[in-house]
């Protein structure tokens, strides 16, 4: 039987990354309940390209190679630092060019970063909307982490930590659910 296949995006523009971090601490989570093939892109992978383009077909190779690992995922582990109180620009241009049909009740769990706590809720008032117009299947712990929960690059906070536990163990649940479920019953949901 082969793995399911987590793709982690993180929109991270420059490395180190807090939120590849974050998103890399979720999908390592997920492995240790469940067998996976986990690969994580930022957007350092996907290159200037991605901001660039105005439409699919301008995309860049690596760009395109980022998109549609996001189509062809399995389950997602996503992220994005805040940027003026919400996802970044261009981690929604990003997802701008993702079929709308690709998404449709495969599992997603949500972390964001930000420079301190008081746009913890981003990850519940602006990426779930997104998500829920996808049809994705969110997991319901989300991550929330500012700068004070990092020492020397690793995710040191207790409470951080506990969700991360949390969402990765939901993540490998769903996973587990969906294959269970078959493609039948997954028609069933489009
Ligand atoms: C243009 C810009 C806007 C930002 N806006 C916010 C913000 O509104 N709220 C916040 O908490 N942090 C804000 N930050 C801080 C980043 O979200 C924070 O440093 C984040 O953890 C960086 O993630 P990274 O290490 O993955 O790049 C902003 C940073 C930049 C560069």
């Amino acid at each position: 039987m082969t793995r399911p296949r987590l793709v982690g995006l993180s929109a991270n523009i420059q490395r180190p990354s807090k939120t590849r971090t974050l998103v890399e601490a979720v999908l390592q989570e997920a492995g240790a309940h469940a067998p996976i093939d986990a690969r994580t892109f930022d957007f350092v992978d996907a290159g200037s390209g991605l901001g660039a383009a105005w439409s699919r077909d301008e995309l860049s190779l690596p760009a395109r190679r980022v998109l549609e690992a996001i189509e062809s995922a399995d389950g997602l582990v996503v992220g994005s630092p805040v940027y003026k109180g919400s996802y970044t620009g261009l981690f929604k241009h990003l997802f701008d060019f993702v079929d709308p049909a690709a998404l449709v009740g495969k599992p997603v769990a949500i972390v964001a970063t930000g420079g301190g706590a008081r746009h913890a809720l981003v990850v519940e008032h602006s990426f779930r909307p997104l998500f829920g117009f996808f049809g994705a299947l969110q997991v319901p712990v989300t991550v929330y982490a500012s700068d004070g929960d990092f020492a020397d690059g690793a995710l040191t906070d207790a409470g951080v930590r506990q969700r991360v536990g949390q969402a990765g163990s939901q993540l490998a649940g769903l996973l587990a659910g969906r294959a269970a479920a078959g493609p039948v019953a997954l028609a069933a949901t489009r």
